[in-house]
């Protein structure tokens, strides 16, 4: 057997060769992969306004981009919503930026809505709509819609050629203030919420705030939630604003809805960006505060219970667990503070109670579920105060169980 000569550990800038020194002929090869992304969003009105330059400057840096083609996937809802007016501004939009944007391949309109995660047909179309049209990685797939369609493609996108450029132009609420920031793709399977997904940080995110007009009003309040979510673990100050304006924006007023979806995204993409964990390799996911239950009661309802009225609802129980931590030790969500974040979600029109949350057993495999997940240690975020996230690494059942009866 011909045994090559030893090579000295050595460090070269960060690969660290240790030599073998077994009977095995173990070489080690120990690196950091330290890949940089940009992550680029936009919040504007009127995206598709020729005047609008907001889409055009996204591909500013790219001096190929007249030669590049694109994919663009139409959610059925923004579809429905808008007609056949959607497309021709697009395709419009496109020609008069001729020179500044890839050329349109072709434009799709698509299935949207949680269905679109339940089974691998959507993003199939993406891998064959890249093939088809060969979409090299280079070039983009573009996709207009709530964020399950989002994240459906975005999943496509990350597979094809191992990830072509995605542009996410978010069309609800949830999806501007939250979906469309993380760097997370994914549909459901065996019943549970992203088990099959990818990590991949999109090209650009555009989020247009006129096409929210057309949402349906659950939808619409819905995606406040993330908001009140993120507030509560971050931001006091931004939490009393949602508080304050609570009521005009269960009335759409934009004024008051408009400062409180950027300041949503922008905290969430802060907490991607500097959080030191952009795809969640340490147990810890402060971003998924309310969400064990939330994507529970999800499943449980057969995906009836949209994820933004969900986590509202897993939000409650939670910060009601923290409540109840007071009984025993000091510290904990005071009363006050757990009927402020009660009335709070009651007044953005968001539900604060479900029969669902009488079945606890059910309820409760959901813990075992994020567990799993994680890799065995549960981490959750519970509150002490408003902006004041704790982590634990254990739940006091019964604690979790009188919390539910209460939101039966
Ligand atoms: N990737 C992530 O980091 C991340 C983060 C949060 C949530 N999510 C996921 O996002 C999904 C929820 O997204 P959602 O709340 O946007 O719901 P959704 O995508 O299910 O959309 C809700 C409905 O609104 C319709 N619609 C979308 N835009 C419209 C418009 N402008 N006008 C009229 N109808 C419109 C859709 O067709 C759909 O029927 C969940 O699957 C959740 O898991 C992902
Ligand atoms: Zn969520």
């Amino acid at each position: 057997m011909c045994i090559a000569p030893p090579i000295q550990a050595t460090t070269l800038s960060d690969l660290v060769v240790t030599p073998p020194t077994d009977s095995h002929h173990t070489l080690l090869l120990d690196s950091t992969v330290l890949p940089k992304f940009s992550h680029r969003v936009r919040f504007t009105r009127g995206a598709f306004d020729a005047a609008n330059p907001a889409l055009r400057n996204l591909f500013a840096a790219d001096e190929a981009i007249a030669t590049r083609r694109a994919v663009v996937l139409i959610d059925d809802g923004v579809a429905r919503a808008y007609g056949d007016a959607l497309e021709t501004k697009l395709r419009a939009y496109f020609a008069a930026h001729a020179t500044s944007m890839p050329v349109i391949a072709e434009i799709c309109v698509v299935p949207g809505g949680e269905a679109v995660k339940q089974d691998t047909r959507l993003c199939d179309l993406v891998v064959e709509l890249v093939e088809k049209h060969r979409i090299c990685r280079k070039s983009f797939v573009i996709a207009i819609g709530g964020g399950a369609m989002l994240d459906a493609v975005g999943f496509g996108s990350a597979i094809a050629h191992r990830g072509v450029r995605l542009v996410r132009l978010p069309t609800t609420v949830l999806a501007q203030d939250d979906a469309a920031m993380g760097v997370k793709n994914g549909i459901n399977r065996f019943g549970k919420k992203n088990f099959v997904g990818a990590f991949a940080v999109p090209f650009a995110v555009l989020c247009d705030e006129l096409l929210l007009e057309t949402l349906p009003d659950a939808v619409f309040r819905a995606g406040f939630s993330e908001a009140v979510k993120i507030a509560l673990l971050k931001d006091p100050m931004f939490f009393a604003e949602i508080e304050q304006n609570a009521e005009r924006i269960a009335a759409r007023n934009l004024d008051a809805a408009s400062p409180v979806i950027r300041r949503s995204a922008e905290l969430h993409l802060r907490h991607i960006a500097d959080g030191g964990d952009p795809f969640e390799s340490n147990a810890a996911r402060p971003l998924d505060f309310g969400h064990w239950a939330a994507h529970r009661l999800e499943s449980m309802s057969g995906y009836a219970i949209s994820h933004g009225d969900a986590v509202a609802l897993g939000l409650l129980l939670d910060c009601r667990y923290s409540n109840l931590m007071n009984s025993k030790a000091e510290g904990w969500l005071s009363d006050a503070d757990y009927a402020r974040i009660c009335a709070c979600i009651k007044r953005l029109g968001l539900p604060t109670h479900h029969p669902l949350f009488a079945d606890q057993d059910a309820l409760l495999r959901g813990l075992d579920e994020f567990r799993e997940h994680l890799g065995g240690t549960l981490t959750i975020t519970m509150l002490r105060g408003i902006g004041r996230g704790v982590e634990i690494h254990e739940l006091d059942t019964t604690l979790v169980r009188a919390a539910a009866t209460e939101l039966a």
